[in-house]
């Protein structure tokens, strides 16, 4: 598969970085994720924007234009497509500090490490959509700059590891919200997450413990479309186990129904266990 590394294309597995890498050493960098459907960006506006305020937080210069940016993303999706054929992709790039003599302050003047790579994008199956999916819940250990989309994974990838051991596909987070309202969503592993409640699609409103996924003001957007009453407010621990729906989103899974929860069935009467109506609308509109 084609890939980008400093301006240069070549073959993924033939990239390489340096051992003095400040991403490899320090994590000390940030990345985007941008779903690519018919051979076109999607959102890429959005990510853009995400993009930016990553750097921001981190103080790397952004080393592309917007435009800089959409030149090569074209060129990676093109690449790819000519390599596997497939023209639904996910489309990921990353820039760390770059390499510098292992020390933690951030080193002025150094030049960036830009990569981008692009694989064919593998929606969630017939099966998944149909069933739905298993998810357990976590105290949300992790820092508190989740607003950043950093490539320092580790709490991402701890947090993620506890619903791959139950044979569950996403850990749904959960923190002290410091309101005196107890437990209350963060977010997914890699994920955002919604309850139906009353009818209602409820998302967590922004902060620094979560990342601003492209896909809530899209699913904003699609409910208001749909006529389906939308709202960003906390959603208590406690929502969780009397929620019609539980779904959750992300640019890799779109958007997914949560159909059992710490091994209990969501939701109530004839559609416990089952993936709801307003999934249902939702993933219709978002196809
Ligand atoms: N993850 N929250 C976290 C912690 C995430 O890592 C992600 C995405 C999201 C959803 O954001 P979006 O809708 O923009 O994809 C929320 C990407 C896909 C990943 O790390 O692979």
């Amino acid at each position: 598969a084609p890939c980008h590394l400093d301006g240069r294309w070549l073959p993924l597995n033939q990239a390489q970085v340096s051992v003095l890498d400040r991403g490899f050493l320090f994590g000390d960098g940030v990345y985007e994720v941008i779903p690519v459907y018919g051979g076109r960006l999607f959102r890429f506006d959005e990510h853009m924007a995400r993009l930016a305020h990553s750097l921001d937080a981190v103080r790397i210069a952004n080393p592309h234009s917007r435009d800089g940016w959409l030149t090569l993303l074209r060129e990676l999706v093109a690449r790819e497509l000519a390599h596997s054929g497939q023209g639904d992709q996910l489309a990921y790039l990353q820039i760390t500090r770059g390499v510098a003599p292992r020390s933690h302050p951030m080193p002025t003047g150094l030049t960036p490490t830009v990569f981008a790579m692009s694989q064919p994008h593998q929606p969630p199956g017939a099966d998944q959509r149909r069933e739905g999916v298993a998810c357990v819940t976590a105290r949300d250990f992790r820092w508190e700059r989740g607003d950043i989309k950093t490539t320092s994974l580790l709490g991402g990838v701890m947090a993620r590891q506890i619903a791959a051991d139950h044979g569950a596909a996403e850990t749904i987070l959960l923190r002290d919200s410091g309101h005196g309202h107890g437990l209350t969503v963060t977010e997914g592993s890699s994920s955002n997450v919604w309850a139906v409640l009353d009818g209602a699609l409820i998302g967590v409103p922004p902060s620094h413990h979560t990342l601003a996924g492209i896909r809530i003001e899209l699913l904003r957007e699609l409910c208001e479309e749909e006529g389906i009453a939308c709202h960003l407010r906390p959603i208590a621990e406690s929502e969780l186990t009397i929620a019609d729906e539980i779904l959750i989103s992300s640019a890799g899974r779109e958007v997914l129904p949560v159909t059992r929860l710490d091994g209990e069935p969501v939701g109530h009467g004839a559609l416990r266990g089952k993936p709801g109506p307003v999934y249902a609308r939702l993933h219709a509109a978002y196809e």
